[in-house]
């Protein structure tokens, strides 16, 4: 089961079913049965060189669709100062904010990507998604959904910010969906799995990709 296509894809399902991955139910359902943590496809340290390239410890930041994830706590500890996590699950944005609560650093609020009316527009210097369009490109309507992730994430991200997509989606697939907006400028990278997300779902490839979309002003 992997969340490498979207709903108009037949290579997407499975017998578990991904189109439950664009649901809340389902990541309610599933963090509450599983506390965590848990880091799909990749932790910080072999992304941080890449990071590094793009953002500034002091860059104000915004981790979409956080999960439990340590990500936010191993860039904490690498000296980032600024960091919001959102995520559309309030089962795990509350036990985020419990784990959390005396690092100020790091903020949890429950939030839709695609409805992000409760941030400024121009707000942030980056923006941080692994997983989260993969998983919304899961589920029904996965189209239009992206699209709406996409144009908030562009809107909250400031001139020459950068919205960082670590993805398992088909690279040419996601790349079209990217170059919808003529917003950003695009890199792209290739990543290892983590081995031990590796062991743990039956994947086809042993890489994702690192999109990093530099916006411009229109
Ligand atoms: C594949 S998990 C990735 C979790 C984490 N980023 C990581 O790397 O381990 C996808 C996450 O996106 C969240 N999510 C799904 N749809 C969302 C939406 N519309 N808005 C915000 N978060 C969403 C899910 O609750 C889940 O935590």
């Amino acid at each position: 089961m992997t969340l490498g296509g979207s709903s108009s894809s037949s290579s997407s399902s499975s017998s578990l079913g991904t189109h439950s991955y664009g649901e809340t139910a389902y990541w309610d359902d599933r963090y509450r049965k599983d506390g965590g943590p848990f880091d799909w496809y990749q932790k910080y340290a072999p992304l941080s060189p890449l990071f590094d390239l793009y953002l500034r410890r002091s860059h104000r930041l915004l981790l979409v669709g956080c999960g439990n994830s340590v990500l936010g706590e191993s860039m904490v500890d690498d000296g980032y100062q600024d960091i919001i996590n959102i995520d559309i699950s309030t089962v795990v944005i509350e036990a985020m904010q419990q784990k959390y609560k005396d690092k100020p650093a790091l903020k949890y609020l429950k939030m839709d990507v695609r409805d992000m009316a409760g941030f400024e527009s121009n707000s942030f210097d980056g923006v941080i998604d692994k997983g989260t369009l993969d998983s919304i490109m899961c589920g029904h309507n996965a189209h239009e959904n992206a699209t709406k992730m996409l144009e908030e994430v562009a809107r909250v991200l400031k001139d020459k910010g950068v919205y960082i997509l670590i993805t398992y989606g088909d690279p040419s697939y996601r790349l079209c969906v990217l170059k919808n907006l003529d917003t950003w400028t695009i890199n792209m990278h290739v990543i290892g799995l983590n081995q031990g997300f590796c062991c743990c779902v039956d994947l086809p490839r042993c890489f994702c990709m690192m999109f990093l979309c530099t916006k411009f002003m229109l």
